[in-house]
């Protein structure tokens, strides 16, 4: 079972940047990505539907032998992760906006946190945000759009530059000194965020902890491979594998990203 590998899944190429932490943390464990970008966006869902296809992945990393599951987007852990906790029998690691270690280093008492409508609407983070930050202004706002135009690979349009403009520039105007990302699209927008926010301003995501998690998590299992081989790294999408794999090119190590219908 050690020897099995991680199962990883998100709506698109954004929870690559949860699998690069990951494979980090962990460089001898084989892993399988499923990049649901068909489905992308899945902000703009209701949550029954996040939850069905959140299944379909769950049921697609189990049958190629996953020993445990990383749901690498902040939509499907918020919205059906403790669905799929109650419904199968393997560990779960989720990812959810970083916003108690932003508000606990905060000096302005305020910050910012951009994340899917389907994240922000949900049970899960109305718990979290209502936990870690009492006496802190939360600047809450949606990244509508911003998902599929990371999508189809336009990081550097002009629509993005509109769109960012438009969602940070009243974080600034509110006096933020962190931006969470609640998204695991949005690590890859940093540097274009950066033309919008002074640098006093701390832009954290949760890939790096959710890497120690689920090291921790696999330990506590008696789940990690301590062999020291050549781990198999495979990538699935249901839409664009030429998208995909433009978004592992920083990627040294072997891989394999293929097209996969599911
Ligand atoms: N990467 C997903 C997340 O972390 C994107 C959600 C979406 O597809 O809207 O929330």
């Amino acid at each position: 079972m050690n020897k099995q590998p991680i199962g990883i899944f998100d709506s698109g190429v954004g929870g690559t940047t949860v699998w690069r932490e990951i494979h980090k943390a962990m460089p001898y464990e084989s892993t399988i990505y499923l990049a649901d970008s068909r489905n992308a966006p899945y902000g703009e869902r209701s949550k029954e539907a996040i939850v069905e296809l959140s299944v379909k992945n769950t049921e697609l990393l189990l049958e190629m032998g996953s020993k445990m599951i990383v749901v690498a987007c902040n939509t499907a852990t918020t919205n059906a992760i403790d669905h799929l906790r109650r419904t199968y029998d393997v560990p779960f690691i989720g990812i959810e906006p970083a916003i108690k270690p932003a508000a606990l280093k905060s000096s302005n008492k305020a910050v910012g946190v951009l994340a899917t409508k389907g994240t922000l609407s949900s049970d899960l983070f109305a718990k979290t945000s209502g936990n870690y930050a009492g006496g802190i202004k939360v600047v809450e706002q949606m990244g509508e759009g911003l998902v599929p135009l990371i999508e189809k690979g336009l990081i550097d349009s002009d629509e993005m530059t509109a769109l960012l403009d438009r969602y940070l520039s009243p974080m600034v105007t509110a006096n933020i000194d962190y931006l969470v990302l609640g998204c695991t699209h949005y690590p890859y927008l940093i540097q274009r965020m950066r033309e919008f926010l002074p640098e006093s301003v701390a832009i954290i995501d949760s890939g790096a902890a959710v890497a120690r998690r689920t090291k921790f998590v696999l330990e506590e299992h008696e789940l990690l491979n301590t062999v020291k081989n050549t781990p198999e790294l495979r990538f699935y999408t249901n839409a664009d594998e030429v998208l995909l794999r433009s978004f592992l090119k920083d990627v040294s190590q072997e891989h394999v990203v293929e097209y996969k219908d599911f």
